[in-house]
């Protein structure tokens, strides 16, 4: 028994098993359908329903919140249809639609960031090309194992630089036998496999108002790229880039900062400790207070936002506050394997 679900952006119905969701049904049909988490926790399958009935698996309020269900979205991810249906994803401002690609990479350096973060740098070497937008991730298979989502560090291919080349940061999580795996075992040389781009808090170029740039630990690299992406396409509006960590021993990449910094009047970067080991001439809290500190209205804004779930789901709170509408609140939280289990179990 199954349903047919017409996606309005996709010509070819598709069939829905009962008891399947439509992202995992067009998935598996081969339809691009925009998607992050697959678990109901990061918005980035909402959809409208225009027609049929679903009924929705448990997901979190920042996902999607009762206002937006109220007014008849859905998450592809969650919905199981429960008639023949009619859906439509929500168009992002600026669509990107790159090919997705599997990618055969060697891994061409391995450099220690922090006490827990390694930046990985690999070489395409069959697959490609792999176009991206600046702030999307892919899917990374590391020998054997299960494959992780990192998100891409370096400038896509058409920008200055970077061509052939990807970079991720990777930080040790405890318990991960992924992120363990890459701290000891990995070695320039070896094979990685990289299926991607995904995502959809990428960097809408298009966007002449004022950016806001938030990133907690290794959620530096999606905002890295999208930074500099935007710097090296001429952005000419302010842009504030905050980066936040616990302490002194987790900063890095300042000094590359400081030169963009140095080099572009609009940009400003700044480093934030939130647990700092002793006295410290840098701003000390959590990034949520310094958006509030620094801002009280940021209408016309782009924010983009990676890092932890608390930080990134209390930024987020914080813009909207100060007039950011939803639609430019451009964010992406890094939840663990544990995490997401935690939260699948607990939804
Ligand atoms: S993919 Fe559906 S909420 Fe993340």
């Amino acid at each position: 028994m199954s349903y047919s679900v017409k996606i309005r952006q996709s010509d070819v119905p598709l069939d829905v098993a009962m008891g399947d969701t439509i992202l995992a049904a067009a998935l598996a049909a081969g339809v691009p359908y925009p998607h992050g988490c697959q678990s109901g926790n990061c918005g980035a399958c909402k959809s409208r329903l225009h027609a049929g009935e679903i009924e929705m698996s448990p997901y979190s309020d920042y996902a999607l919140t009762d206002a937006e269900k109220g007014s008849g979205l859905v998450l592809a991810c969650r919905a199981v249809p429960w008639s023949d249906c009619e859906v439509s994803w929500l168009e992002p401002d600026e669509v990107v639609a790159h090919p997705l690609r599997k990618l055969h990479c060697k891994v061409t350096a391995l450099d220690r960031m922090t006490h827990d973060i390694i930046r990985a740098r690999l070489s395409i070497k069959a697959g490609g090309p792999f176009n991206f937008t600046a702030g999307q991730y892919a899917r990374v298979h590391f020998a054997d194992l299960p494959p992780r989502d990192y998100s891409m560090a370096n400038l896509p291919p058409d920008g200055n630089a970077g061509d052939g080349e990807i970079e991720f940061h990777i930080r040790a999580i405890t318990g991960g036998g992924v992120s363990t795996f890459v701290q000891n075992d990995l070695k320039v040389g070896d094979d990685v496999r990289v299926v991607g781009p995904y995502g959809i808090s990428y960097l809408r170029a298009k966007h002449t108002g004022p950016i806001v740039a938030l990133a907690g630990g290794s959620g530096l690299a999606p905002v890295k790229s999208i930074v500099e992406s935007a710097l090296a396409a001429g952005a000419e509006q302010p842009i504030h880039m905050y980066f936040g960590v616990r302490a002194e021993q987790d900063v890095y990449l300042e000094d590359h900062f400081q030169n963009l910094a140095a080099k572009h009047d609009n940009f400003t970067f700044e480093i934030v400790l939130s647990e700092p080991d002793g006295d410290t001439e840098r701003r000390t809290g959590f990034l949520v207070d310094i958006v509030g500190d620094d801002f009280t209205d940021l209408d016309g804004a782009k924010a983009y936002l990676a890092g932890p779930p608390i930080m990134v789901e209390t930024c987020a709170g914080k813009l909207k506050d100060i007039s950011v509408r939803n639609e430019d609140c451009h964010a992406d939280a890094f939840y663990t394997e544990a995490e997401k289990a935690a939260l699948n179990e607990a939804t």
